[in-house]
């Protein structure tokens, strides 16, 4: 089975607090930071950048997962290499040639991801998933956090894990949207390794937050392991 990672969303913090939150996070075990990025162009919101992400890249030693939601985005492939990013998603939808632009942000030499919205049908990653190492599973419509997930796109994550179980592909399963306690379960047996939460954990003490989640992880983990 392959390493559970948190990943907490920051746009589900306080942004006035944002150093105190992320060390928090970080304080509590989450390995990874999930960062959205939108244009008010691919997604109806406009949300943060480069120069939040500098920031967030002197605070903090966790991996930054960043998710881009904008239109063309090779054109910002070495921007937000250069600002910070350890992975960089983008979307299937924003694309005219995915190849071409899986070969853009390969060239950073970061992490790449590669996202489809709900609706997309998942055998569209198919022909990509060996050129990138994470395929991101909206589990809601991109642009808002705090939305209740669709359950119909855990179906999605069930399909494409088993598809790269059958290819021998090692890609790591991010799901992203409505991610709570109640779930979390659920999505991890669907087949993701990488969960992103923003308003489950940002709602309240964030380290309980955090903690909670890790330690559900590990008894997921054990009993796994032990299975
Ligand atoms: C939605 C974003 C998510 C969002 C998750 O477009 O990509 O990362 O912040 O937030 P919650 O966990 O509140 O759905
Ligand atoms: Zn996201």
């Amino acid at each position: 089975m392959k390493k559970l990672i948190l990943a907490p969303s920051i746009l589900g913090a306080d942004f006035m607090n944002l150093g105190d939150q992320v060390a928090a996070v970080e304080a509590a075990g989450a390995q990874y930071v999930h960062f959205d990025v939108m244009d008010g162009i691919f997604v109806p919101s406009i949300s943060m950048g480069m120069p939040v992400l500098k920031s967030l890249r002197k605070q903090t030693n966790m991996l930054i997962d960043v998710h881009l939601m904008i239109v063309d985005p090779p054109r910002y492939a070495e921007d937000f290499a250069q600002s910070g990013a350890d992975i960089i998603t983008f979307h299937y939808e924003a694309c005219d040639d995915v190849a071409e632009a899986i070969d853009a942000f390969r060239a950073t030499g970061k992490k790449v991801g590669l996202a489809i919205k709900p609706n997309t049908d998942v055998s569209v990653l198919y022909p990509y998933l060996h050129k990138i190492d994470m395929a991101l599973i909206m589990t809601v419509e991109p642009g808002f956090g705090g939305q209740k997930l669709i359950p119909s796109t855990l179906d999605k994550v069930l399909t494409l894990k088993s598809f790269c179980e059958r290819h021998a592909i090692n890609i790591d399963i991010e799901v992203d949207g409505g991610i709570n306690f109640e779930n979390f379960k659920t999505a991890i047996d669907s087949g993701a390794n990488v969960i992103v939460a923003g308003t489950a954990v940002f709602s309240g003490d964030v380290e309980k937050n955090v903690s909670k989640f890790m330690i559900m992880e590990e008894a997921i983990e054990e009993s796994k392991n032990n299975g």
